[in-house]
């Protein structure tokens, strides 16, 4: 690659010159065939855009709310696993970037930084926590009781990985962490993903989840989680409107709309396709977000335009490291950010409060496609 990254593909494109092939493979890939993964970016281009004129743009303000918390901007960085194998700081970098542009970060269970060090390394930082319920529901327990304690503000359940979806360049690669990192939230051995462990012929990580996480979770169990915390729980990963309306009944405060970034079930429907029939279903009574595939500002403003008060980015983020560890990132959400200024300006929205259902409409050349 040639010059300066200035689009989030500029990013991908060095992280995929730069990082061990299994390594890029890990975080690019998704289930199967991918043809999910294809269509979470392919699905925004089947949006054109509506633009008002003579609004007076020249001042904009791109912040709101997500659970209470202000933040600058309505893209967020989502839980990714292992970050710091795109950079040695990982996390922390990720964490600080996200504190310099007065966004959002959402850890991963499987961070290979621990719950301590991302909020010491970004005190006052907004942070959630993404949440594994494990078959061991102490250590479960532990997470939530950690992340609350230092200050996470929510916790943001998986609900879609019962199992590992099969990840095709993962099993080839017979994918594992590298010796000198861990999982570092779990103590001991097998918990941490350690390479010591051993893994077979299979994907490490999908043997590790078969044994570690429990597959048995239910809608009950959102109350269990309930009942160790106070802080709101957002379900990540719901795909349909009877389980939004379900979620909803069990008491979750947010919906995050997502297909894992297409690395769980292939042959799911993108998520922007769905996020609409999600944001009817729950009429206005918690927060919906999206995640999968957002690459541009004008991906952001298309899912605000369909209901999503936030969206939340997955590899852009870790493109970002893998360029510059804490700069790269703030620079991938710089780029965003700036993106969806001029989309929410050329579309004549001076705050996010103007943004609405009459600014796209289904491009219906490209959806024959
Ligand atoms: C490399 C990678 C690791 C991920 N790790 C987790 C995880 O630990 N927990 C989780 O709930 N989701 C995880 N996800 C899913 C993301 O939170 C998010 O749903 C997805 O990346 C959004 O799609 P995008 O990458 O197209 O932006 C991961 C995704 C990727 C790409």
């Amino acid at each position: 690659m040639s010059g300066k990254p200035i689009t989030v593909d500029d990013f991908e494109e060095h992280a995929k010159y730069f990082l061990k092939k299994s390594v890029y493979d890990y975080y690019r890939s998704g289930a199967e065939d991918q043809q999910t993964l294809a269509d979470n970016v392919a699905a925004f281009s089947r949006y054109r855009l509506y633009p008002r004129v003579l609004r007076d743009v020249s001042i904009t303000d791109l912040s709101t709310t997500i659970l209470g918390q202000r933040v600058s901007m309505p893209i967020c960085v989502g839980a990714t696993a292992m970050q710091r194998m795109a950079h040695p700081d990982g996390e922390t970098a990720t964490v600080r970037a996200c504190k310099a542009l007065g966004t959002g970060m959402m850890l991963s269970s499987w961070a290979t930084s621990t719950i301590e060090e991302v909020a010491e390394a970004a005190p006052d930082s907004i942070r959630w926590m993404q949440l594994y319920i494990y078959k061991d529901r102490n250590l479960t327990k532990s997470l939530v009781k950690r992340a609350e304690r230092q200050g996470y503000k929510g916790i943001f359940l998986t609900v879609d990985t019962p199992y590992l979806g099969r990840r095709l360049d993962d099993v080839r690669n017979r994918f594992q962490l590298p010796p000198h990192l861990r999982m570092k939230n779990f103590d001991s051995e097998d918990l941490a993903f350690s390479s010591k462990q051993g893994y077979g012929d299979d994907s490490g990580l999908a043997v590790y989840v078969s044994q570690a996480i429990d597959a048995s979770i239910k809608w009950d169990d959102i109350e269990w989680l309930k009942g160790l915390t106070s802080l709101p729980i957002v379900a990540k990963g719901i795909l349909r409107a009877e389980d939004a309306k379900e979620a909803v009944r069990h008491g979750v405060s947010g919906i995050l709309v997502s297909n894992h970034g297409a690395r769980q079930l292939d042959g799911v429907p993108a998520t922007l396709d769905v996020l609409e029939e999600v944001v009817t279903a729950v009429e206005g009574k918690v927060e919906v977000y999206l995640d999968g595939g957002v690459r541009k500002g004008t991906d952001v403003l298309k899912a605000l335009a369909l209901g999503a008060r936030a969206v939340f980015i997955g590899r852009p983020a870790i493109w970002g490291l893998a360029y510059q560890g804490e700069d790269g990132v703030k620079e991938v959400l710089d780029i965003l950010r700036e993106e969806f200024r001029l989309a929410m300006a050329l579309t004549g929205c001076c705050s996010v409060n103007d943004i609405d259902r009459s600014l796209v409409r289904q491009n219906h050349i490209c959806s024959k496609m």
